[in-house]
């Protein structure tokens, strides 16, 4: 078998940090225990381009107990969790992953899992989707749909299919109710502060935080970082969320005025170039910078590094700018999603919900993926609901239900006043 991790003696830790997430994750392990008698996925080859984690680790085991064969790689270059990727090697998959790969790897792994030939793709971001797009187009014919995890990756996808060029169906995960408004809002706004917290123990009571951008990521980071006991700020382009800022009790103001004020910043918009090199310039001594959306973009560092007179990693993750005026400026995990580069992503409970949402979506497309059209499509209700059920019963908590006449009540317009 074909594969590339940094080291196979990892794999035992691998292994553990994979069973403990394993006991964190009761939808998917359920999932996984139903359609491991039946396959329904047998026959499907499945190409996986989503950040190497023990969380990512279970889905893959899942997808594979479900039939399908199974070729893997990242999605960010520092999101690999090495010990991960050598306990999935060692477990027979191809996983083509490791921590610190420079671009033209990261393309490199895409394209071996690629040579599976795959007849369903898991995007988290689009890369792999956007490569059999430019690269390998002859591809597409045999791919029956692909799902794609992330906010960012469905704005890139939608745009594709708006350009009529969409050459296969997606199913848009992110979009599903138990994927946005779990994991982008308990899980970017914990492991946010979590990478921040791990690369440089910190203390947030106090601190000037400044969030920029209040969708379902900010707005997480933002209530997270309030209840640590810092003074948040956000800034924003959109007048709706920023008005739910302001009547959550956070200041809002442009990142220009912003900048001078903030002891620590966190980029959360998905847009190139929030933070540049005039808001470095008035930032105070010692002020931390960080980014915890998909792509690297949000923070100009090129500014940054042509401002500095010295850069030096001062702890893991953690580098200090120097500027001539002799402030410091210290930048965590060089720009790269804070969560996964500097902490270990998400907790396992909220991908539960995330990864069951990947793993029915996969199944539907096996299911009608021929059926359907090139565009984006997002999942059912009946999913979601049936999702969140089940989240709910291994968590304990039960539902009231509907009496008949409720029920007539409900769908009736005669009673009133
Ligand atoms: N995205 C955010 N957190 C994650 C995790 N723990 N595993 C995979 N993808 C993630």
């Amino acid at each position: 078998m074909d594969f590339k991790v940094a080291d196979m003696s990892l794999a035992e830790v691998g292994h553990k940090k994979i069973r403990w997430a394993e006991s964190r994750m009761p939808v998917l392990m359920r999932l996984r225990e139903l359609h491991s008698r039946t396959k329904p996925l047998a026959g499907m080859r499945i190409s996986g381009s989503l950040h190497v984690t023990k969380e990512t680790a279970v889905l893959v085991k899942t997808l594979v107990a479900a039939g399908a064969e199974v070729a893997w790689s990242g999605c960010n270059p520092l999101s690999t969790q090495d010990d991960v990727a050598a306990a999935l090697a060692a477990d027979g998959i191809p996983v083509f992953a490791w921590h610190g790969m420079s671009k033209d790897e990261f393309y490199w792994a895409i394209d071996r899992t690629l040579d599976l030939k795959p007849t369903l793709t898991l995007d988290d971001g689009c890369d792999l989707i956007f490569r059999v797009h430019s690269t390998a187009p002859e591809l597409a014919g045999g791919i029956l749909g692909g799902t794609e995890e992330t906010t960012t990756g469905v704005h890139r996808l939608r745009a594709l299919a708006k350009a009529g060029k969409l050459l296969y169906p997606v199913i848009a995960v992110n979009d599903a109710e138990t994927k946005w408004d779990f994991d982008n809002v308990y899980g970017t706004g914990q492991s946010s502060l979590d990478g921040i917290l791990r690369a440089t123990s910190v203390l947030f009571a106090g601190k000037t935080i400044v969030v920029a951008g209040y969708g379902r990521c900010g707005s997480g980071c933002a209530r997270r970082a309030q209840g640590q006991g810092a003074n948040v700020i956000v800034t924003e382009i959109k007048p709706t969320a920023a008005l739910k800022a302001m009547l959550d009790g956070y200041r809002v103001m442009p990142m220009d005025e912003a900048a001078s004020l903030g002891d620590i910043f966190i980029t959360a918009t998905g847009m190139k170039d929030v933070i540049v090199g005039r808001h470095f310039e008035s930032m105070k001594d010692g002020a931390i910078v960080c980014n915890t959306g998909h792509y690297d973009c949000e923070l100009r560092i090129p500014d940054l590094e042509a401002q500095a007179s010295s850069v030096m990693e001062i702890r893991p993750n953690c580098e200090e700018f120097v500027l001539p005026d002799g402030r410091r400026i210290y930048l965590l995990a060089r720009g790269r999603l804070v969560n996964l580069a500097a902490a270990e992503g998400h907790p396992s409970e909220v991908m539960d919900m995330s990864f069951a949402n990947q793993f029915m979506a996969m199944l539907y497309l096996r299911e009608h993926g021929s059926t359907l059209s090139h565009e984006v499509y997002t999942v059912s209700e009946e999913q979601d609901q049936e999702i969140a059920g089940v989240k709910l019963e291994t968590m304990g908590a039960h539902l009231d239900q509907l009496t008949p006449d409720q029920i007539a009540y409900r769908d009736s317009y005669e009673e009133g006043t």
